[in-house]
Parts: C-alpha cells; structure tokens; sequence
C-alpha cells in the first residue's frame, strides 16, 4: 500500500508546475496564514512522524468556576462527566491514535498545504500520514469514518487519483452504511451513553463519502442513504430559528426519544461547532443533489449564524448562548469550518457576496496575530483557541487539529475563487 501511494507523488508533483507568485500586498494575510502553516507543520510532522500516533491538540485542564459561570450550572449537576486531565502532560502537544474520530485531520491538513505550496517534504508527510490510517477501512464502531477516511485517503483521490485508493473509500463507506437504519432513515452516531439511536449533527460531516463511494461505483444506494439521512436530520434536529441539537435520539418506530446537547451549554442552546457542521452539511447536500431544500436550510443555517454572533472579530464563542464576557471562550474551529462553507455556499446562489465577505472576515482574523500561531510556538498547531468539549472539561481553549483543517480548507476555496497562488 505504501509504495503504491508513494507512486502518487509524481503525479501529483506535476500539478504544480506552471504556478505564478502572487504579490497583491491586499493578499498578505493569505500568504502570512500559508507560510506560518508550512512553518508548523514540517515542525510537527518532523516531531511525530516516528511515533505511529497524530497531532490532535494541546492538553490542557478547565477551571471550575469558568466552567460554572460558562454553563450557568451548580458544580453538583456535571462534575461528575468531567475527563480526568494528566496532569503531568499538561502544555504538552496531545497526539490521538488512528481510531480516534480526529486522525484523518492531520493528513487532510497535510494534502492542502502540500497542494497550496508544492512542498515536496510535506507531499511526503501527506503520504505518510494518510497510510498510518490504512487499517480504518475495517473499523466499525463510529459514524466518524467519513472525516477519518475521507479526509486523508479521500484527499489523497482528489490531489493524485490512484486506482489503489478507490477501494479503501468504498469499504470504509460499506462499513459507514451498515449503521443505517432503514425504519429511523438515520445512520447511528455512537454506540456509548443512554440513548437508544443517537445521531448528532456531526454526522451530516460523513454524508461526502457517501456520495463519493456511490461516484465510484455506480451504485446509487450510498447516495440514497445520504440523502435519507440529511432529510429526516432536517425534520427532527432544528428549532424554528433553524438553530440545531446537537444530539437527536429516536425509538426504534423512528419517533423521536429526546433531543439534547453533549458538548453545547444546554439543551436549547445553540452549540457553535454544532451550527458549523449543519451549515456545511447542507451546504454539501444542495451541491450534491440540487434540492433546493437543502439550500433552503443551507442559507437559514448561515442566516442564524451571522445574525447570532455577537463578537466583534466574529470568531464565535463556543456557544452562541454562551455569556458575552471577556472568559469566554472562542471556537476557532467552528469559525474555520464555517468559513470553508460559506465560500463554498456562495458559489452555489446568485448573490453569495454577502456569504464570502463573511468568510472573510473570518478568515482574515484568523490569519491574525490574535488566532494564528506564531511559528515555533502552539506545539506546531497553525491555529490557537478552539473549543473542543467545554461542559464536559476537554480541549478549551487550545488549538485543534480540525480547525487547521477547515482553516486550510477555507483558504484554498478562497484563494481558488480569487484566483491567487502562492
Ligand atoms: N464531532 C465532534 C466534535 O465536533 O467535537
């Protein structure tokens, strides 16, 4: 397996042949968040390549009374689901192993830098790090396979497609179906907790590996999943206002057993990363299908979010319900995911103006001194203050591998749109 894909680097080498240098001095955030991107991850990847494990994050405690103030909770009512930290790591850069939800991030991030810059050692790295992930394609036990899979070896087809790879998305996307339940018309999220059938809006995220095992063979019946499961989560996880639950659970008959939150501020409170993943989601669905209701929810979702932020540089809190304080804390990933869809949702209406000046807006500040790492520091990451699961005490404040992502993600649908190469 490895030496097929390391075939891939000649091919994908010859994509980048022919690049011209973009100096609009307007431009310079861009070319700022690239080469601090490139600065870090060859660090990182330098540091990690050995250990068989991926970067995540940065392990860090919480402090119990933000977490009350933040929650607007009594100790009493959660203490007991927060993580236990080591704290002797504390600080220190957090690596995952490859069956965690997050392993296909770190070489997703690894095929967009290497396809915006043409860094032969991070085309190495890319392949690399993808191929630690060859044993996924027999994992069963999450819906996260589309952002595992699709992310690394999905990112690896579009930059080089290779014969050697179809079948990795295609087994992993079997496996991704069997959690379909045809009476709920849903694919189960997690198989941990009380809920009878969980599915949390995360799992729009998997939907892309769906369609993409049913482009490459032929067989519409992973498509149809897809689509089932993105037309029943629009009719049971949305309030009014088109904000989302985050988790929805359904009795086998398929009504719906509660609906709640895991990682947001309450049950009715609109989770920022959760808000992202729907909006993309959607966005996602509408390209694929060109149901107009999924644009219809797309453009609601992406209302909601831009009339509920209530920061100044946009980057959320990590609830839009969260208090409007000074401590509270941000959600760079849940602004990185946003912006990827939002670019790519204004490419899909008539007047997406308003969608990419909001992205941005994002992603400029993000490419700012008050998100963006310098380079040497932040353990390697690109991007600081994500919020991973802030009521249950893990990852606050400390940077994600999916927010560098997402951030990457973002600025190469923006710099494809403007026109710009580095
Ligand atoms: N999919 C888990 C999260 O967004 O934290």
């Amino acid at each position: 397996m490895k030496k097929r894909l390391l075939l891939l680097a000649a091919s994908a080498a010859l994509l980048f042949t022919g690049c011209r240098k973009e100096t609009d001095p307007s431009y310079g955030w861009v070319r700022k968040g690239i080469e601090t991107a490139t600065a870090q991850l060859l660090r990182t990847s330098g540091e990690v390549a050995h250990t068989g494990m991926l970067p995540r994050s940065i392990w860090v405690g919480y402090d119990m009374d933000l977490l009350c103030a933040q929650l607007e909770r009594d100790p009493a009512t959660f203490k007991d689901s927060l993580r236990v930290m080591p704290v002797e790591k504390l600080g220190e850069r957090r690596l995952c192993h490859i069956y965690d939800w997050t392993s296909g991030f770190y070489p997703g991030t690894l095929w967009y830098l290497y396809k915006l810059t043409g860094h032969p050692e991070l085309l190495r790295y890319a392949i690399h790090f993808t191929n630690l992930l060859y044993p996924v394609r027999e994992y069963t036990g999450t819906h996260d396979l589309g952002f595992m899979i699709n992310c690394s070896f999905g990112n690896a087809a579009r930059l080089a497609p290779h014969d050697s790879i179809a079948p990795i998305l295609v087994q992993t996307a079997d496996n991704l179906i069997a959690r379909f339940d045809p009476q709920i018309g849903c694919i189960r999220s997690w198989d941990f907790g009380w809920w009878n059938f969980p599915v949390i809006i995360d799992n729009m995220m998997n939907l892309d590996l769906l369609f993409e095992a049913s482009r490459i063979t032929g067989n519409p019946r992973y498509r149809e999943v897809g689509i089932r499961h993105a037309l029943v989560t629009m009719e049971h996880h949305f309030r009014p206002d088109h904000s989302s639950y985050h988790v929805v659970s359904y009795h086998n008959d398929g009504t719906v057993e509660a609906q709640e939150t895991h990682q947001g501020k309450n049950h009715e409170s609109s989770w920022a990363r959760g808000q992202a993943w729907a909006l993309y989601g959607y966005v996602s669905c509408y390209q694929e299908t060109g149901n107009p209701a999924f644009l219809k929810k797309a453009e609601a979702i992406a209302r909601f979010i831009m009339e509920r932020v209530t920061t100044e540089d946009r980057i959320p809190y990590w609830d839009y319900d969260a208090p409007d304080t000074p401590e509270t804390p941000r959600d760079a990933s849940a602004a990185s995911v946003t912006a990827s869809a939002l670019i790519q949702l204004s490419t899909l209406v008539s007047n997406g103006e308003p969608y990419l000046t909001y992205a941005e807006t994002l992603l400029k500040n993000l490419s700012g001194p008050g998100y963006l790492a310098r380079p040497g520091e932040n353990q390697g990451f690109i991007l600081m203050h994500s919020t991973g699961s802030l009521p249950n005490g893990s990852e606050i404040d400390t940077p994600l591998n999916y927010a560098d992502y997402y951030y990457l993600e973002a600025l190469k649908r923006y710099m494809d749109l403007k026109g710009l190469t580095i």
